[in-house]
């Protein structure tokens, strides 16, 4: 029994370490701290204007978020833009609209645009589709032990080509240890200082890929933080009751527990 046992225990301790078995299948997911991990993180808003910027300046090119609705840029919690800025950030980018028969400006009600490159997935749920791929094979095991997620993922696929390039059937494939199967068809989107922040940020290629890994993670988790807020509340509000059903509990029984055995 023993043994069977701690068979077991070290068969999950090596699942958990996992890293040489993932580097097989490709699969090596860097943790990053973001500022929204843990029951009390919260999304930083200028570092989700930045990957706004990123997303809009590099990734938009082949890849849409079109369950996004563009008003929610403005709410509180996610990258908090000024209504006008919304306005004019929507205006930039045109809908055909089938009423008018005719493209026309999109407005904050409007969603953002679908991918433009049919191979490019919409990245709108990318952070939470992925949330548990990392861990060997896929299984998900290191998003339990280490808490890596889909934002992770994200930053690692960014970060990890070797420059390695191949081609099959006529498409190019990048070596990348952080995509499942080791290649993926999209080239490196960032260098590093691919784009300029207003506010001197730093643009190195890891700080780009945090900004932007952090802005899909709010896109695919908008309501994040009031999640975590009413788990709180929850947790708070149960274990007042449970320290109140206690003590009635003991208030009730008191007179029979504290009564001595006549004979
Ligand atoms: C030139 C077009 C192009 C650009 C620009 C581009 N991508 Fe991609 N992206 C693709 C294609 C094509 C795929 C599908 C790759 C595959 O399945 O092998 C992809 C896949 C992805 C995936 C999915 C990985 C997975 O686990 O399935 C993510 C995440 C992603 N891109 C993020 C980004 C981000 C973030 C940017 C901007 C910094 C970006 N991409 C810029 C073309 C592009």
């Amino acid at each position: 029994m023993l043994k069977k046992l701690s068979i077991a225990a070290i068969a999950a301790l090596s699942l958990s370490a996992g890293g040489a078995m993932s580097a097989v299948v490709g699969t090596e997911t860097t943790d990053v701290d973001f500022s929204f991990e843990g029951p009390f993180g919260k999304f930083d808003q200028d570092q989700l204007q930045r990957g706004l910027q990123v997303f809009t300046e590099v990734c938009a090119s082949c890849h849409g978020l079109k369950y996004v609705p563009l008003r929610t840029l403005a709410d509180e919690g996610g990258p908090q833009l000024p209504e006008d800025q919304v306005r004019a950030y929507a205006a930039q980018l045109d809908i055909f609209d089938k009423e008018l028969d005719d493209d026309r400006p999109r407005t904050p009600a409007d969603h953002f645009p679908e991918s433009g490159d049919p191979n490019a997935p919409d990245l709108s749920l990318m952070a939470k589709a992925r949330a548990g791929f990392s861990g060997p094979y896929g299984s998900g095991v290191n998003q339990m032990f280490k808490g890596l997620g889909g934002a992770e993922h994200i930053y690692s696929i960014l970060t990890s080509y070797t420059g390695e390039e191949k081609e099959e059937a006529g498409t190019t494939f990048y070596k990348n240890p952080a995509f499942p199967g080791g290649w993926i068809a999209m080239a490196p989107p960032l260098y590093g200082e691919d784009v300029e922040f207003a506010d001197g940020s730093s643009n190195t290629l890891e700080a780009e890929a945090e900004d932007i890994a952090a802005f899909l993670m709010w896109a695919a988790e908008p309501k994040m933080m009031a999640r975590k807020q009413a788990g709180f509340l929850g947790v708070l509000f149960l274990t007042i009751l449970t320290v109140l059903l206690y003590l009635t509990n003991k208030k009730i029984w008191a007179p029979i527990k504290g009564k001595k055995l006549e004979l």
